[in-house]
């Protein structure tokens, strides 16, 4: 899960209580499998802090590859490796029926740790652009990675009581949300079965400790990056290059404005943000900048709005271009970094009646949040329905702060979180497969 910088952080509610299963018999049934089949989780408790103090960047997990593969062949998954980069899969048949893939990613960031946890991460490493950077599980992937191994251990060991097709998808390149693609593109759907659903869930501090929060509809945002050239140099007419425009500044006026322009133009309840996220001009020894290429980050939670966003941004900065008398129309190469992510109704009904037996007033609506996912991407071209959840187990500090998602600070409470995205995601497997 991709993160912007300026979340705000809130305190989780602080009632962990598990309430008794009390919805649908089918539903609290598997609970039941759920409670009696649940591993010990020491093993993947272990796992984490071997891979926390352990991390690897993105398109560069080749050892955190290596020990999800062994974990899933010591659960005699057939498993493949080496898919779209470090990508690993695990396949688990049991018997006719539903085949529901569920996903976790494999990548650290490029963040210096700063807790004074046992098993800190203390690594640096060179990223895939050349650059030594320090390196941290600030996004808890570690975390979502021994959940869902230790999910596959309750499922496998289960295995009478559920029929189907389990895939365990270990992504990499998330943080850069360029790893489903590149999977797809690697010919995952000819090297696996095409699933009939599509799960995924996140550990994040807003998520009440020890439970999970779902919901129909969109729970993480779309992510668009906009990259802009701004020309400037002599005016049309002009044949002294002192006459002229002047892109940086030009660029600066506009950069300055246009967040809160498209934020009150953009009909009021509707999100939709504008961040530059990299700004690049002029040439050492020329006085006069030809251009100025900037680049904008976009994040909206519904496609009309993100249409009319990417529309008025557009608009706007080719009316400033004009304004300021520059000799060349202004150009843009929009790319998408993230889809939104919109939770299938069906699907995610089911996973969350599963859910709300088996948690209580753990199932809890998502809370809103300006992250975004490449999860969606999964599901390729063919429409498979899908749900992605989130699962709480980071408790206050003093003061009533929790440490979010891609803090140097960030430190999930290993029991309470692990149990609770174990639980979470072998229930919302049985959902689907469950006698
Ligand atoms: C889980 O495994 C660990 C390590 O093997 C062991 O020390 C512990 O007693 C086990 N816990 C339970 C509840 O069996
Ligand atoms: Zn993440």
């Amino acid at each position: 899960m991709n993160m912007p910088n300026d979340q705000s952080i809130q305190q989780p509610p602080s009632d962990s209580n598990l309430n008794l299963p009390t919805a649908s018999p089918c539903a609290s049934a598997l609970g039941a499998i759920v409670q009696e089949f649940l591993p010990n989780l020491t093993t993947y408790s272990e796992f984490y802090r071997q891979v926390h103090r352990n991390p690897e960047l993105s398109s560069l997990e080749a050892e955190t590859a290596a020990l999800v593969a062994r974990h899933l062949l010591a659960l005699d998954f057939k498993v493949h490796t080496q898919i779209g980069g470090h990508g690993v899969v695990g396949i688990l048949k049991n018997g006719p029926g539903k085949t529901i893939l569920t996903r976790a990613e494999l990548d650290a960031l490029p963040i210096r740790e700063q807790t004074d946890l046992a098993y800190k991460s203390s690594k640096t490493m060179t990223d895939r652009y050349g650059n030594e950077r320090p390196v941290m599980h600030a996004c808890g992937h570690d975390m979502n990675m021994a959940a869902l191994l230790a999910a596959s251990a309750l499922l496998h060991a289960a295995r009478e009581r559920w029929s189907g097709t389990l895939i365990t998808l270990f992504q990499p390149d998330e943080e850069e949300t360029g790893g489903a693609r590149a999977m797809l593109n690697d010919g995952l759907y000819s090297k696996i079965p095409v699933p009939d659903v599509l799960l995924a869930q996140h550990v994040i501090p807003l998520a009440p400790p020890g439970k999970a929060a779902v919901q129909p509809g969109p729970v993480l945002v779309a992510a668009d990056a906009i990259n802009v050239r701004v020309t400037g140099g002599p005016c049309k007419g002009s044949l002294n290059p002192q006459i002229c425009v002047d892109s940086i500044q030009l660029s600066t006026q506009i950069l300055t404005h246009l967040p809160a322009y498209v934020r009150d133009t953009i009909a009021s309840g509707e999100d939709a943000t504008v961040a530059c996220w990299g700004f690049h001009a002029g040439i050492p020894g020329i006085d006069y900048p030809a251009h100025a290429d900037f680049l904008l980050d976009v994040k909206t939670r519904k496609e009309d709005v993100r249409q009319a966003a990417l529309k008025l941004i557009e608009k706007k900065i080719r009316d400033e271009c004009r304004a300021a008398n520059a000799p060349k129309e202004p150009e843009f190469k929009y790319s998408v970094r993230a889809p939104l992510t919109s939770n299938d109704k069906d699907t995610t009904e089911r996973v969350q009646a599963a859910f709300e037996a088996f948690f209580g007033a753990g199932a809890v609506p998502v809370p809103r949040n300006s992250a975004c996912e490449d999860f969606p991407l999964l599901a390729g071209e063919r429409d498979v329905p899908y749900t992605y959840w989130f699962f709480g187990g980071c408790q206050a500090a003093e003061g009533g702060e929790v440490p979010t998602n891609h803090s140097p600070f960030f430190a999930p409470e290993i029991e309470t979180a692990l149990k609770a995205g174990t639980e979470a995601m072998a229930l919302a497997v049985l959902a689907f497969v469950g006698k």
